[in-house]
């Protein structure tokens, strides 16, 4: 076994742990004339993870995961270490998805000593999330960039879950004229509506009675709009006021934008797309998002 890699389960995928075993692999795939999918995650890997797995299993040869928790795109220490850790229960989805190769490398190698230089992202950057966060898309699109690097992909796929997150990265790609075609992949909920998101497994059932609001919010918007209700300022004040009503939620933003742009709109008679964060939960406060799209859905 070489250096940087770790042991190999039985058909399981290959665990490679250093930036150089992982860009070797990469060079030897690409090599061989093989296609390379990515799904870059920092672990915790649920349900909605796994439907990234099988789109990447269903367009590549060779399917690379990585897990790594950045910490360069937490804006709060406490919410860093409230992050799960479930390595062993991640290789074992992985291998049950046919992943090939799990890069999950130790901090030191993402980030050695006198690393210094970082992404700026641009102004599709500042609203919501952004504003809500500082330094979280810079430092979410440094490690993007890292990773690309590293794996040296055809295409990476991503899950409009984070749906400003996928903007900023489909941007980047073409700012830096990086060859990789980015996948997006739709929300996955659960039965009851609440997206899937890792940040799930903190909530009490309090917590995730009060989050479900926002996918409600959401849904109900959706429905005034197939029902023929183009008003923006409408639309937000029925979802605004439902949210209000929500006892332990204290709603970051609820917005109706421009799918492309961010920008905000005034009416729904062209493509338009709900944004949607909020915290829940008392002393362990959870922060969720949620979006989709209004009408019509289009192409990203
Ligand atoms: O979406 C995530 O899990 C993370 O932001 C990503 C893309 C893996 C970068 O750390």
């Amino acid at each position: 076994m070489s250096k940087g890699q770790r042991a190999r389960a039985p058909r399981g995928p290959l665990v490679l742990s250093s930036v150089s075993a992982a860009q070797a692999h990469a060079l030897s795939t690409r090599q061989s004339g093989h296609t390379l999918g990515f799904v870059p995650t920092m672990g915790a890997l649920h349900d909605g993870h796994l439907a990234l797995l099988r789109e990447a299993r269903q367009r590549a040869d060779t399917v690379v995961v990585s897990i790594f928790v950045n910490p360069l795109q937490f804006d709060s220490d406490a919410d860093l270490d409230a992050y799960p850790e479930t390595l062993e229960q991640d290789v074992e989805h992985c291998r049950r998805a046919g992943v090939d190769v799990v890069f999950a490398p130790a901090r030191a190698q993402i980030y050695p000593a006198g690393f210094q230089t970082q992404v700026c992202a641009g102004t599709l950057a500042r609203p919501f999330e952004g504003r809500s966060r500082p330094g979280h898309f810079d430092g979410m699109l440094t490690v993007v960039l890292k990773l690309f690097q590293i794996v040296q992909p055809h295409f990476a796929v991503f899950g409009e879950k984070d749906y400003q997150q996928l903007l900023l990265v489909r941007r980047m790609v073409q700012d830096f004229h990086l060859p990789i075609e980015i996948v997006p992949m739709p929300v996955i909920r659960e039965t009851d509506g609440l997206a899937l998101s890792s940040r799930n497994q903190r909530l009490t059932k309090t917590a995730r009675k009060a989050g479900l609001a926002l996918s409600g919010a959401l849904i109900a918007t959706q429905d005034r709009v197939a029902a023929g209700e183009t008003s923006v300022k409408r639309l937000l004040d029925e979802a605004k006021a439902a949210l209000a009503r929500t006892k332990g939620l204290d709603l970051d933003y609820c917005a109706i934008v421009d799918p492309r742009s961010l920008e905000r709109v005034f009416s729904v008679r062209g493509p338009a797309r709900m944004l949607l964060a909020g915290q829940v939960g008392g002393k362990d406060k959870v922060r969720l998002i949620d979006n989709g799209p209004l009408f019509p859905p289009v192409p990203l």
